[in-house]
């Protein structure tokens, strides 16, 4: 399975020496930032993910928890990242800035809270390049996996297939060598924070998942 690394629990005054050793192992690197407003938390901005740019040439897939993306998108384009995500429950037009991000010539992602349904994006599907699964409420790492998580990957790994859509499936949440098989065979690639960034030994966490 390939992994999205999210650094949110990392120290971030240490992140380089945090990271060394793994961050050229994983597939992306998952960027999580929160306003306080869309999620109960503040994480990071744009400076933060420009000057990780400097770390690695992996693809950035940024995830924003905010309330207005389409004010910032421009910004997450320049800094650096190949993927840009934002909520379809965040105030703004999903068509619109799907277009937006498009328009930088980066990835569009979507992503659903654990209340949302996959019905609820249907009419979005032909136009994104990924789709985050929400298997946690957005705002915090180390959070444990919810199930109901499982029947949405399944349902947009059918959407996949049966329309010949081209977006990756994501998943967002509670990922460890546990979890990761109720996903593996649905997912096109996992987020994995806690997991691998807590461990005592992380490359050997990110190794078990990569061979999920
Ligand atoms: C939650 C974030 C996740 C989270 C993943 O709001 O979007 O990316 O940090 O961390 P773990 O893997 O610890 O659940
Ligand atoms: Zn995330």
């Amino acid at each position: 399975m390939k992994v999205s690394l999210s650094i949110l629990t990392v120290d971030y005054a240490n992140v380089e020496k945090s990271l060394s050793g793994i961050i050229n192992d994983v597939d992306y690197v998952h960027m999580d930032v929160m306003d306080g407003e869309f999620v109960p938390n503040i994480s990071f901005g744009y400076s933060f993910v420009k000057s990780l740019r400097k770390l690695t040439n992996i693809e950035f897939d940024t995830h924003l928890m905010i309330l207005h993306p389409q004010n910032y998108i421009k910004q997450f384009a320049d800094a650096g990242s190949q993927y840009i995500t934002f909520h379809v429950e965040a105030d703004c037009d999903v068509k619109e800035t799907i277009d937006l991000i498009h328009s930088y010539n980066v990835k569009a992602g979507i992503s659903i809270k654990p209340n949302t349904k996959v019905e609820e994006i249907l009419e979005y599907l032909p136009y994104v390049d990924m789709v985050l699964v929400m298997s946690v409420e957005p705002g915090f790492g180390g959070q444990s996996f919810m199930t109901n998580s499982i029947d949405k990957v399944r349902l947009l790994k059918e959407l996949k297939t049966k329309n010949n859509f081209n977006y990756l499936i994501n998943i967002d949440g509670g990922i460890k060598d546990t979890t990761a098989p109720y996903i593996s065979e649905f997912v096109d690639m996992a987020v994995v924070g806690s997991y691998i960034c807590n461990a005592e030994n992380p490359k050997e966490n990110l190794l078990k998942i990569k061979n999920i």
